[in-house]
């Protein structure tokens, strides 16, 4: 696998499956019994707001009854032993990539564990439950604070960032995502329109696996430690 020099990796929910999280498009097509879009969007925050940071409340503290699994753990080893250029692009908004001691990491759907302030913009870390009153550590605005999270209908993070990395990259590998969500969807079109290879690994063939020019099936905990141990030269 040597002879590349520049690697994009995006990654979706399914590395985080087997930590324990759920994923988003469970069989039920429910996120824990909520359609997305009755807790994704800003409307759903102006109208519910209780009830949407409420949800992402649970989910932070679920984070931490939670542990990066060995697809996370690869991915770091990757992070810290590979010479060339990398970027991990997650949509995960758990932080068990950098739990697991990646660095090289762009979420670009937010964080559950940043707090986004609707008074100054500003994004500050934030481990508590927002329900129980909150204060910006910037402005110091009083509950004013929303999930750092991207609902559908917003702009995704560090785009120009992904989309330079994309055209200087020769390798996409794509891990754990159903390929459902725009704009990380689409990354793999561009990829095969810089020329550059592409690889799927994923627990059943994405939305968008015909673009690939490989796709490896399976668990991300097998199937990523084998790619970066190929890639390392272990
Ligand atoms: P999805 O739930 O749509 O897809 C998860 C993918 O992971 C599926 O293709 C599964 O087959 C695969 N999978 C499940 N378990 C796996 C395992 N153990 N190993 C490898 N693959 C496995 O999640 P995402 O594609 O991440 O956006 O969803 C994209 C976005 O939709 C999310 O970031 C979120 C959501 O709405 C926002 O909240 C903005």
């Amino acid at each position: 696998m040597s002879g590349f020099n520049n690697i994009v990796i995006l990654t979706g929910a399914g590395i985080s499956a087997e930590s324990g999280l759920n994923t988003f498009r469970a069989s039920d097509g429910l996120w824990e019994n909520h359609r997305v879009e009755d807790i994704c969007t800003p409307e759903a925050l102006a109208a519910n707001r209780e009830l949407v940071l409420d949800f992402y409340d649970q989910r932070r503290a679920a984070l931490r009854t939670v542990e990066p699994n060995a697809g996370h753990l690869a991915l770091a080893r990757l992070d810290r032993e590979w010479r060339g250029e990398l970027l991990i692009v997650t949509q995960n908004v758990d932080d068990l990539h950098e739990r697991a001691g990646a660095t090289r990491l762009l979420h670009m759907h937010g964080e559950l564990m940043s707090a986004l302030c609707e008074e100054c913009g500003g994004r500050v870390p934030f481990g508590g439950a927002m329900l129980d009153g909150t204060v910006c550590g910037q402005c110091g605005a009083e509950d004013r604070l929303r999930p750092d999270v991207v609902f559908f209908g917003e702009m995704p993070y560090g785009m120009e960032r992904i989309e330079a990395a994309l055209a200087e990259a020769d390798l996409f590998v794509s891990i754990g995502t159903s390929g459902a969500v725009y704009p990380a969807a689409g990354f793999v079109q561009m990829a095969r329109h810089a020329e550059i290879e592409t690889l799927e690994l994923n627990l059943e063939r994405s939305a968008g696996s015909g673009w690939f020019d490989e796709t490896r099936l399976g668990k991300a905990s097998q199937l990523v430690p084998l790619w970066v141990e190929r890639m390392l030269d272990i």
